[in-house]
């Protein structure tokens, strides 16, 4: 199976602490601080769940949360996470299998989700993912990044490191980071807020929907 980070799950989050600190925590918090009370979200990847916690935190309850996550190791911590009032339906699934009946969100979470895939499963899923989200939405995105316009070998040196490292034990699919502004640019989306974290690896944006 691509993407298995069952084998992983249950130390994924001491590992990302042990590298990156709380940068990816951290990255997320600032986007979340975008999302309003009585949402409807779909989180995709969401891993061992910290993210639900986070969420009642701000909101304690009244959101309504489709959490998608290949694997069911991830799915199983994130189950035991305290939600507060607020609805979670866990699916265990490939995000590529999901298809939403009638529902339209006002939040969807992609956190570290896209830098798992080739170019060809980015592009599906984006667009995917863009006719789940409803008119003016927002889209909160997390990922690693490459800044085109500055030379940093220790940030290629590292995912260079992590691609080795993640292809050996969850099998992804993917080798390289794919550039994702492209997508959301060529779909309109208007950037609303960009936090960086970690001398400028790790970017979180808020997207908006036109
Ligand atoms: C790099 S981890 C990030 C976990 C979490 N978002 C965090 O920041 O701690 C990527 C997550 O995406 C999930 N994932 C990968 N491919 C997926 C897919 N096709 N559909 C749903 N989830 C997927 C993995 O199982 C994993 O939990």
């Amino acid at each position: 199976m691509k993407n298995n980070y069952n084998h992983i799950a249950p130390v994924y989050d001491s590992l990302s602490r042990l590298v990156f600190g709380r940068a990816q925590v951290n990255v997320q918090r600032d986007l979340l601080a975008s999302v309003v009370a009585s949402s409807r979200i779909l989180i995709v990847g969401g891993g061992t769940g910290w993210i639900l916690e986070e969420l009642a935190a701000l909101c304690p309850a009244g959101l309504a949360i489709t959490y998608v996550e290949i694997s069911s190791e991830m799915l199983r911590i994130a189950k035991r996470r305290p939600i507060g009032s607020n609805l979670v339906e866990f699916l265990a699934e490939d995000i590529q299998d999901y298809s939403a009946a009638k529902c339209s969100y006002d939040v969807i979470i992609t956190p570290f989700l896209f830098d798992n895939f080739l170019n060809s499963t980015a592009k599906k899923v984006f667009f995917q993912l863009d006719a789940l989200l409803s008119a003016k939405g927002i889209w909160l995105y997390a990922d690693f990044y490459l800044d085109p316009r500055k030379e940093s070998s220790w940030k290629k040196g590292l995912l260079f490191l992590m691609y080795k490292f993640f292809g050996c034990v969850c099998r992804i699919e993917a080798q390289t980071l794919v550039d994702m502004a492209p997508y959301f640019q060529g779909s309109g989306y208007r950037e609303l807020f960009c936090s960086f974290r970690y001398a400028g690896f790790i970017k979180g944006i808020v997207y908006q929907k036109p």
